[in-house]
């Protein structure tokens, strides 16, 4: 690995300020003196000029984008914003996150896995009492800390029974968004079965901070929210270091979007791929605005842009991962392999694509980093600092990935010529003991440099053919039986098709070792029963309770 900059930075209390520094490192080969002179100045200068240059941080994160739905991976939808933006930036194309929306937000908040934070199972429900754990320090405590104004918009999904869960009580100056998941794009309406009230309730989630926002309806959500992006990035005083969170609604079901966006899809068959290829258009026309506004203000010299989706693209509605297999919720690369990227002027080697194992827990370290902030009153990191390896293309400090380990798993959702849920012993075969005593009927995945270990159902596990076409390509749609225990390389074979357990039980059972450590230290699930309390009546809206 080659000499970082940031092994000096623990002793810097300026993280992006040691930047220059490292340049002057770098391209000046002969530059000694100067670095000697610049990490004088960082150490005992204070320095308001290059305090005031921390750059502004602004995180787009999609909602169920799939793999095959961005132009430079070769859909048929059109991403144009999408693309450019990419290939001025760095693409990450090793880049992984959570299966489902609570669990990567969560990650992203507090750069920790789930197993830490009992919150290994689902999402959270509307009338389920609890939230991030409120030990954990988020990301935008960091960046507050550090001296950032710190704004949200969009999906918070991250529990909101009782006030103290709230983003605005988590690190956020401010917030404009939805508190759940899954509502209408117009109304801005959710609709929930309350099972303990033998109801199923539709409500408003919408809110300006802690107050319920009205006024909204009939304004698309992707408009409505990047807009409002727009309005904090033009309202911004350039002083400060600005981090913004936006969170969109996009693309997740339901299918719903302007006529204008779906117009260049009339070619596409499928009227679920249709409908979802309009709402891509949309949200690309968002990043596009949003940019659009950094530069405007004079902003984006000094930004950087992170995007990303949550988790895999749910083939339900009209996503999908091709060539990978599986889908949102899921194990399989089709679940947790997602499309991201960094575009900057600040990156050293913009126009690259990264194939280093970057995760979304990674992201609270890097940014913070970034931000010249402190992580030393967190709880202890699974993410790590990957801004060298982004920027410069160092390698990654990454060199493992829990995916999860979930023993309440339950697939939920339909998966193709599986009509009802199966069990687990329906679908897997095999002994559930190792031998190295982790239970392997267990739902858990874990990544080791290139190989991928998977025990029990790994989830919706087909090989969905490419929009517009029959069949998957190469090889059946499945195959009859998994088994308890599978291995994969995933840089040889990214698709998942070729297990190869029984070649390599050195590398089986490590990875085996690996996943009982992990479980040894998880935190018990905390997924609790709905709470009847919830119930907003038939005016009201979405929202604390307790
Ligand atoms: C729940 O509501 C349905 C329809 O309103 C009704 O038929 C059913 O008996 C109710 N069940 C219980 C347990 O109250
Ligand atoms: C992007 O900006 C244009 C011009 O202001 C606007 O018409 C359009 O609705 C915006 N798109 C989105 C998705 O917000
Ligand atoms: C954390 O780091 C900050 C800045 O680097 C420092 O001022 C502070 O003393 C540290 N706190 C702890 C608890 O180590």
């Amino acid at each position: 690995m080659p000499p970082t900059c940031s092994s000096a930075r623990p002793r810097l209390r300026q993280g992006p300020r040691s930047l220059p520094a490292c340049r002057a490192r770098t391209v000046a080969g002969t530059g000694r003196l100067v670095f000697s002179l610049a990490v004088f100045v960082l150490i005992f200068g204070p320095d308001p000029v290059s305090a005031a240059r921390r750059p502004h941080v602004v995180f787009i994160l999609a909602d169920d984008f799939g793999w095959y739905d961005v132009g430079y991976h070769g859909s048929e939808i059109r991403t144009p914003n999408l693309d450019r933006l990419s290939a001025g930036g760095v693409r990450l194309e090793n880049y992984y996150v959570q299966p489902l929306c609570t669990p990567s937000r969560n990650q992203l908040m507090t750069g920790r896995y789930q197993i830490h934070t009992g919150m290994q199972h689902q999402i959270i429900w509307p009338c389920q009492p609890y939230c991030v754990p409120l030990q954990e320090k988020l990301l935008p405590q960091l960046m507050k800390e550090a001296g950032y104004a710190t704004h949200m918009v969009g999906k918070w999904h991250l529990g909101m029974y009782k006030k103290d869960c709230l983003p605005t009580r988590r690190g956020f100056d401010t917030y404009f968004g939805y508190l759940t998941g899954s509502e209408d794009y117009y109304t801005h309406m959710r609709c929930s079965p309350i099972a303990a009230l033998n109801l199923t309730r539709c409500a408003l989630d919408l809110r300006e901070g802690e107050e319920v926002a009205t006024g909204y309806k009939g304004v698309y959500s992707t408009e409505l929210f990047s807009q409002r992006a727009i309005n904090i990035i033009e309202k911004h005083n350039s002083d400060q270091p600005l981090f913004l969170y936006v969170a969109l609604q996009a693309v997740h079901s339901p299918l719903q979007v302007p006529e204008r966006y779906m117009a260049p899809y009339r070619f596409i068959q499928d009227p679920y791929r249709r409908h979802y290829a309009g709402m891509v258009s949309a949200m690309d026309e968002a990043v596009g605005n949003i940019t659009l506004a950094l530069q405007q203000r004079g902003h984006w010299d000094n930004t950087v842009l992170v995007f990303s989706t949550d988790n895999g693209g749910q083939t339900l509605y009209g996503g999908s991962n091709w060539p990978l297999r599986g889908r949102k919720w899921s194990l399989w690369e089709g679940g947790v392999r997602g499309v991201g990227f960094v575009t900057s002027p600040l990156l050293e080697r913009p126009g690259t694509v990264s194939r280093e194992l970057i995760h979304v827990s990674d992201w609270l370290p890097t940014l913070v980093g970034l931000a010249g902030g402190s992580t030393n009153t967190t709880k202890h990191l699974d993410g790590f600092d990957v801004w060298n390896t982004i920027s410069k293309g160092f390698t990654s400090p990454r060199l493992e990935l829990l995916h999860n380990i979930d023993p309440l798993y339950n697939d939920i959702a339909p998966c193709p010529g599986r009509e009802q849920q199966l069990t687990l012993a329906q679908v897997v075969s095999g002994d559930s003991r190792s031998k190295s005593g982790f239970n392997v009927s267990i739902h858990a995945a874990i990544r080791s440099s290139n190989w991928k270990l998977l025990t029990g159902y790994p989830g919706c596990d087909v090989w969905f053919p490419r929009p517009g076409h029959n069949s998957s390509g190469s090889g059946p749609k499945r195959p009859d039986r998994l088994s308890s225990v599978m291995l994969f390389n995933i840089e040889k074979d990214p698709e998942e098709r070729v297990d190869l357990s029984a070649q390599f039980p050195a590398v089986v059972d490590r990875l085996l070792q690996r996943l009982l450590h992990h479980q040894k230290n998880a935190l018990p699930i905390n997924f609790p029963a709905d709470d009847p309390g919830c119930d907003p009546g038939p005016a009201g809206a979405w929202g604390p309770w307790a």
